[in-house]
């Protein structure tokens, strides 16, 4: 296990009725900054909620609302000019990682004399931010306890992630029954991400970080559990919470300290957003099972198999057998939850595979299997 440094600064409050601690903002400040999305928290009454909250602490509440998925640059832009012209205290957002992504950059954009896509580009020139505060409706990116914001700017056809401890939130509020209204598209597509980020941590080429290998083990069984019994049943009070909590824990660094991981699915869907603008999780299930097939040798079939005997129970010895049989169950996975499986059925043709393959190459170097330009652009073919 290598070294590490752990901290998580994010008080969360987890459960029904957990709003009313938005009261404990004041801590922070006068004026807030309410940054949402379009609608969702209006039409689920959290608004009128958090609003009424807000006002009877005495806050002086602005608003940026309309924030997109995959939030785009300029609504980041938007918000720093009103924390700056209004002397903004804290922000609080309130709505899935989009939302949130676009508050925290808005928070340190109000720290920063220079244009905010800065800070998207360059995570180092992050020195200070505003508080970050979220109200979680939609369980995904782990946003809510994370260093990571992902913004998009189309006209360059740019999709970034930054980090900065600097960016994670002082408290998130975690109300599991504010998932319920989450469509079935964006609920299967949240568990794939959440997958995803705890595929990412649990393939590292480091040995015995057994810790942090068996908890991902967990949340793995966990989201193979919950996840079709939240697209069958959306107020699973029970599903939701564990989908809620266990998103949270696959990239709040519990995870990945101490075992050397480089994403890679990451960078590649990065750039399918960023050309496509899809939506996240759909593009990591197309791509998961494709970069699984790559990466499976006589070197990773001992990993693969060990996922497969863990988290599926499968009982067979051969190790590149039992590897084999893993990827065949998370492929069927992604199917039975309605998810697309080829880039062909979102829209996505091989027009930019060789720039979106050459820009996703600087991030997969160091990953668990280090992929060139030419490796991208067979996976982005498999998954045509
Ligand atoms: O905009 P509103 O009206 O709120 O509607 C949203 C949006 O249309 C809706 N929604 C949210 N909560 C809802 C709801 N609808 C009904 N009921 C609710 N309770 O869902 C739609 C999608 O929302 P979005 O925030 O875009 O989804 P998600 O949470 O999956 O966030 C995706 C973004 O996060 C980035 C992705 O790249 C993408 O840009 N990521 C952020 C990460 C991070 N910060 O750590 C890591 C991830 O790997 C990821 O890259
Ligand atoms: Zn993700």
């Amino acid at each position: 296990m290598n070294n590490f440094t752990y901290s998580i600064p994010t008080k969360i409050h987890f459960g029904k009725g957990q709003i009313s601690h938005l009261d404990e903002l004041v801590e922070s400040g006068k004026k807030v900054l309410l940054v949402y999305g379009g609608g969702s928290i209006k039409r689920a009454g959290i608004y009128d909620t958090a609003m009424s909250i807000l006002k009877e602490t005495g806050l002086q509440v602005f608003e940026l609302s309309g924030v997109e998925p995959n939030p785009k640059i300029e609504s980041v832009r938007k918000g720093v000019d009103i924390c700056k012209k209004e002397d903004i205290d804290m922000v609080l957002a309130i709505g899935g990682g989009s939302v949130i992504d676009c508050a925290k950059v808005v928070a340190a954009g109000a720290c920063y004399d220079k244009d905010p896509w800065d800070l998207v580009i360059a995570p180092y020139r992050i020195k200070k931010a505003l508080p970050i505060y979220s109200v979680l409706t939609l369980a995904a990116t782990g946003s809510e306890m994370d260093k990571f914001a992902v913004i998009s700017d189309m006209s360059k056809n740019e999709k970034w992630g930054t980090a900065s401890e600097y960016l994670k939130p002082k408290m998130s509020i975690l109300d599991p029954e504010y998932t319920f209204s989450v469509s079935k598209k964006q609920t299967a597509a949240g568990t794939a991400d959440m997958i995803s980020h705890t595929f990412e941590n649990y393939f590292t080429n480091v040995e015995h970080a057994d810790v942090q290998a068996r908890f991902a083990e967990g949340l793995l069984k966990t989201f193979f559990h919950y996840g079709p019994i939240a697209l069958e049943h959306p107020d699973n009070y029970d599903a939701r919470a564990n989908l809620m909590w266990a998103a949270s824990m696959a990239i709040n660094g519990l995870i990945e300290n101490g075992a050397e991981v480089a994403w890679c699915v990451h960078p590649m869907e990065h750039e399918l957003s960023a050309f496509y603008d899809i939506t996240h999780g759909e593009g990591l299930a197309i791509l998961t099972p494709h970069w699984m097939d790559f990466a499976l040798n006589e070197k990773t079939a001992k990993k693969f198999a060990e996922y497969g005997r863990n988290v599926w129970g499968i009982l067979i010895d051969n190790d590149m057998e039992a590897a084999k049989s893993a990827i065949a169950a998370t492929r069927n996975f992604f199917q039975k939850m309605g998810l697309p499986q080829t880039l062909t059925e979102v829209g996505i043709d091989r027009k930019y595979f060789d720039i979106m393959a050459e820009k996703a190459a600087n991030g997969c170097k160091g990953s668990f299997v280090p992929l060139s330009k030419e490796d991208i652009i067979s996976i982005f073919e498999a998954a045509l």
